[in-house]
Order: structure tokens, then C-alpha cells, then sequence
């Protein structure tokens, strides 16, 4: 296993499934009040340079379970790349803390404090990706439909880096992925070309969200201006509009159609109320398995870094 976990594209389909098992018997655990304190002693310095509620909450609560502790450190602290250098920070943080969780605007700076920590991080999103949340994801739907590899996974909307880690998971397990946007709103190139490479799995990228969710098994949105582009949010309101995730679009799915959403959601924008509280949503379990998933990464990434 690599020192870092900064995208799903840097494990091995076996790597993802050792992570999941661990992640379920973690659950268990928690889930019975038994006490794993597996990281005991172990510090998390988690860098926002964004806000949160999931990634926030689920990483420190989760440290503390496995018997550690966690600092949170707001975008107004650090000022990461701005009051300090990226690499300067990651030895700094290497001299105190046995992990880092970052949250930061541009990929590269997520890849220098990697390069300069030697303590391992963790991405916990960036513009380009976010692989602790496509892991929960594809735990939440192995949970519900008892496997990957044979349903059909629709993501509806802007092809940001929620788009780009489920690309990145079909690059290392076989999916049959659909990601459907506005023209000129399409997921990253290079990460579509080397999924594509790979060879493993059927990837369509289509602007037509009836024909994209068309039989689907699990129909996945996000917000249509991901932080950072608020200022455009007005503008992607309109182009956006037939892209919404409502009663209406779902009746092109399965029967049993899976809805899913990253959360936080714009209710009424690309999900409506109806869809989210409806009996076809697990958007909580989603949220929820982000603890479990990040527990038993945090976990391998300490296991590995002690061989
Ligand atoms: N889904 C997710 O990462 O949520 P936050 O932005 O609240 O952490
Ligand atoms: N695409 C969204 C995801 C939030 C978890 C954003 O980057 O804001």
C-alpha cells in the first residue's frame, strides 16, 4: 500500500476490499459499543482550507473510537500555501502528528504535503477528487445490493471531483458507470482516458439524463457549484435544470433504484425533497459509513507505515 491515501486510483482492487472488510468489522464494533482501539495514542491533524460537517465530524469522532485524538485545524489557522508553505507545513505537522487529513482547494497542494510529510495523509477532498467519500460510497452500496460489479451506477450532474473518484474506482474495479452532464461540465479527461485504459469497466459519458439513468440500479448526484464556485452558482442553476435528480427522472430507473448524494445537498436544486427523505434514498448511510470507511483507512495506512 502506498504511504498516502490521496485517490482511489493509488489502491489495488484488492487493497479496496481488504479496506472494506476491515471497515465491517469495525462497524460491528462500534455498532456493539466494544471498545478497538486500534490507533491508541495516535494524533490526526486535519487541515481545512473548506468547510465541513461529514469529513470533519466522522475524522474526529472516528480517531477518538480508535483511541486517539484529533486536532482541527480551520481554514483561518494555517493558512496553508498562503502564511506558510505547503511543504514547510508538512514537516511540521510530521514532528507532532502520526496523520494528516487535508482538505484543500487544489490538487498539487495535497500531492507537496504528501511528498513533504512522513507521516501519512489522507485526501479529504481537493477540486480534483474525493476517495474517502467514493469509498463509503461503494461500501453503502455493496451493503445494499450485496455488490459492485454487476448494477449500474448513474452519477447525474457536474462532473467535479465526485464525478472524477467514481472514474477513479472504475479504473481498479469493474463498474458499469454512466456519468451524465452538461456539455463542457464534463469530468476530467486524463482521469476518463486512463479509466478507459484500464480496461476494466464499461464507462459512457452521455448529456442525456433520461438515457442515463435508464435501468439504472443507483442514480448519484452533487451539488451543481462545488465550494470554490459560488459565484457561478447562478449561472449553473439554469444550464443545471434538466439534470435535476426528481420523481419524475426516477420513474427511467429500476424499480428499486438506490439514491444517492454526498451531502451537504441545495434541496430543490439537483435533488428534491421528495427524493431525498423517499424510500429509494440512503444518502444517511452514506454519510454515515464515511466514519466506518475513514477508521479502517486511517488504520491500514498506521498498519503500513510500520512495516
Ligand atoms: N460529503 C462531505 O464531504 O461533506 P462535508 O463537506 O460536510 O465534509
Ligand atoms: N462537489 C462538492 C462535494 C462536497 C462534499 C464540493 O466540492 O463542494
Amino acid at each position: 500500500m502506498k504511504k498516502d491515501f490521496l485517490s482511489i486510483a493509488d489502491l489495488t482492487r484488492e487493497e479496496i476490499y481488504e479496506i472494506f472488510d476491515l471497515t465491517r468489522e469495525l462497524k460491528e464494533k462500534t455498532r456493539r459499543r466494544e471498545e478497538h482501539h486500534l490507533l491508541k495514542g495516535y494524533t490526526l491533524a486535519m487541515i481545512f482550507a473548506k468547510p465541513s460537517a461529514r469529513t470533519r465530524i466522522s475524522f474526529e469522532t472516528g480517531i477518538y473510537q480508535l483511541g486517539g485524538y484529533a486536532l482541527y485545524l480551520a481554514p483561518t489557522d494555517i493558512g496553508i500555501g498562503k502564511r506558510e508553505a505547503v511543504k514547510d507545513i508538512a514537516r511540521v505537522i510530521s514532528r507532532y502528528n502520526n496523520l494528516i487529513m487535508a482538505r484543500l482547494f487544489d490538487h498539487a497542494d495535497i500531492e507537496e504535503l504528501a511528498e513533504y510529510s512522513s507521516v501519512p495523509v489522507i485526501n479529504g477532498l481537493t477540486d480534483y477528487n474525493h476517495p474517502c467519500q467514493i469509498m463509503a460510497d461503494a461500501f453503502t452500496i455493496l451493503e445494499h445490493l450485496g455488490s459492485l460489479e454487476n448494477i449500474k451506477i448513474t452519477y447525474v450532474g457536474d462532473g467535479n471531483n465526485i464525478a472524477n473518484s467514481w472514474i477513479n474506482l472504475a479504473s481498479r474495479l469493474p463498474l458499469n458507470l454512466v456519468i451524465c452532464t452538461p456539455r463542457s461540465y464534463e469530468p476530467d479527461k486524463a482521469t476518463l482516458e486512463n479509466a478507459l485504459q484500464a480496461g476494466l469497466s464499461k464507462i459512457e459519458v452521455i448529456s442525456d439524463p433520461v438515457e442515463a439513468v435508464k435501468d439504472a440500479d443507483v442514480v448519484y448526484t452533487d451539488v451543481w457549484a462545488s465550494m470554490g464556485q459560488e459565484a457561478e452558482a447562478e449561472e449553473r442553476k439554469k444550464i443545471f435544470k434538466p439534470y435535476q435528480v426528481n420523481a419524475e427522472l426516477l420513474k427511467h430507473a429500476k424499480k428499486e433504484v438506490k439514491v444517492m448524494h454526498c451531502l451537504p445537498a441545495h434541496r430543490g436544486d439537483e435533488i428534491t425533497d421528495e427524493v431525498l427523505d423517499g424510500p429509494h434514498s440512503i444518502v444517511f448511510d452514506e454519510a454515515e459509513n464515511r466514519m466506518h470507511v475513514q477508521k479502517a483507512i486511517m488504520v491500514k495506512l498506521v498498519e503500513n507505515q510500520k512495516r
